[in-house]
């Protein structure tokens, strides 16, 4: 696994920045050591993530500076610095930040250099702030999501100190390049092309959390994408709330202004790089350029996630949604002219104020004819601050089991259905892992993100393999290597 130090010229403000961070971790680094002399052993670092992949990429982000400082990264809370990486999206991803916060007082307690922080959405909720500083008085570092590129700075301030650290920010415009990263595949990736979200769905908490949309200069994301190439990556995944909104920040006469479908063709450009994800697109700005270049290159992988939310028109126009259901049916029909190997995944949100059983009649009625070949389903969570949280009509608890159970039943007949159609075919794969249940077996991702796992040796993890699908089970099949 390595740790990569970006260089770049995007502009000298970031420059100065990131050099600036450099420096904080040279200071960590000497803290960090006498640490260790303390100890008489290499202090451990753990980074807990909650959320999406967008957190994920952080956290890699954390976790390099937590090693050039010189910790021993483990997954045991029961370590010297602890990091929780949080989100806010659901009220559930908060109350299991709170019960782990619970339980990693108790590590502190037998270890008093131990170190906790805590960062992402959910800190830049006032309330959520609020409560650590009022019930959790021995987290040491709160910070929030604009601020994340200062982690080194931080951590030392944290280090050399016995107070609550919190700075949280409510807005930035600024994007600092040049960080480190640690991957956590050595040949795959996620790249960050875009931050913050500007849509608005009424139920949504991103805006708020994670700022206004701003796109990262292309010459940024491919000089990013050629240094994982050659650092030997063979997959990406772009990653945005809403990639499909790449670059409409830029002004008209940048030269850097251009459109996702066409950052997408420079990406498959880069020897290397065998295969491109890309997530999350927006049903709305899904454009015809984008499909044309997802058809034309086969390095662009046949998976699309396409979050519907709900297949009810009037829920999905006070959702702030933007589509109707027909809308989506024919973009899903579009999709599949042109694509027709693409595999489509989607979200869906049940119990948002005001749907009756006929609203979730209709979302059941767009999975069946979209053909999903999975989807996420979620109960509807109030967030604080959103629109959706004042509406009047928040439907009964029963009622929103009662539809949720009825929508997952199809959502999982459709997946089944349609996992199916790829029995007996040769797929190429790239090899991730070991099984996790069975150290005999390697598991492999299709370019349809859909998991096979085969007998081979682990030697092959980070190759692509052809593999013969020979056993359908549900969402995952069994094969053999050819
Ligand atoms: N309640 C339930 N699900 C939500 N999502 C976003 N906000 C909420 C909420 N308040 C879901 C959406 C989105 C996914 C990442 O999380 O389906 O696509
Ligand atoms: Fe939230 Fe909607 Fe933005 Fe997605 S597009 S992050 S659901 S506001």
């Amino acid at each position: 696994m390595s740790i990569n130090v970006l260089n770049s010229s995007k502009n000298d403000v970031t420059d100065a920045e990131s050099l600036r961070q450099l420096e904080f971790i040279e200071l960590a680094k000497q803290k960090v050591s006498a640490l260790e002399k303390e100890l008489g052993r290499k202090p451990k670092a753990c980074v807990v993530t909650f959320g999406c992949q967008m957190n994920a990429r952080d956290s890699e982000k954390l976790l390099a500076i937590l090693k050039l400082a010189g910790y021993e990264e483990t997954d045991s809370e029961d370590s010297d610095f602890v990091i929780y990486n949080t989100c806010t999206v659901r009220d559930n991803a908060d109350q299991r930040v709170f019960g782990r916060l619970g339980q990693c007082s108790n590590h502190k307690k037998s270890n008093p250099h131990m170190k906790i922080a805590i960062c992402g959405c959910m800190m830049q909720e006032q309330e959520a702030v609020e409560k650590i500083q009022k019930s959790y008085r021995f987290v040491d570092l709160i910070f929030g999501t604009h601020n994340i590129y200062k982690f080194a700075e931080l951590l030392n301030t944290c280090l050399e100190s016995d107070r609550m650290i919190i700075d949280i920010w409510k807005e930035t415009d600024k994007i600092v390049e040049d960080l480190p990263v640690f991957r956590k595949y050595p040949f795959k990736s996620g790249v960050n092309i875009m931050f913050g979200c500007n849509n608005f769905c009424t139920y949504c908490i991103v805006p708020y959390v994670r700022g206004r949309e701003r796109s990262r200069a292309p010459k940024d994301i491919i000089r990013e994408c050629e240094k994982l190439a050659a650092d030997g990556v063979k997959e990406v995944m772009l990653l945005g709330q809403n990639v499909n909104s790449y670059g409409l920040d830029f002004k008209d006469d940048d030269p850097g202004k251009i459109s996702f479908a066409h950052l997408l063709e420079l990406v498959c450009e880069i020897e290397g790089i065998e295969r491109v994800r890309f997530m999350t697109p927006h049903p709305k700005d899904f454009s015809d350029e984008l499909l044309d270049v997802i058809a034309k290159n086969r390095k662009i992988a046949r998976h699309i996630h396409l979050p519907l939310q709900s297949g009810n028109t009037e829920i999905l126009r006070r959702m702030n949604r933007k589509y109707t259901k027909d809308d989506y049916l024919s973009l899903v029909q579009k999709i599949r002219t042109k694509l027709p190997d693409v595999a489509i995944t989607t979200d869906i949100i049940v119990g948002f104020p005001g749907e009756t059983k006929e609203a979730v009649d209709d979302t059941i009625d767009v999975v069946k004819k979209a053909h999903f070949n999975n989807a996420f389903t979620f109960i509807y969570s109030k967030r604080t601050g959103t629109p959706a949280a004042s509406f009047e009509d928040q439907v009964p608890e029963e009622l929103v089991k009662e539809n949720f159970d009825r929508l997952l039943k199809v959502v999982q007949e459709e997946a089944k259905e349609q996992t199916l159609k790829y029995d007996g075919q040769i797929q190429r794969v790239l090899i991730e892992s070991v099984n996790d249940h069975d150290e005999s077996l390697l598991t492999g991702r299709m370019s349809n993100n859909t998991l096979v796992h085969f007998p081979g040796n682990k030697e092959m993890i980070g190759e692509f393999a052809d593999v013969k699908l020979l056993e359908c089970h549900g969402f995952y099949y069994v094969g053999e290597l050819i």
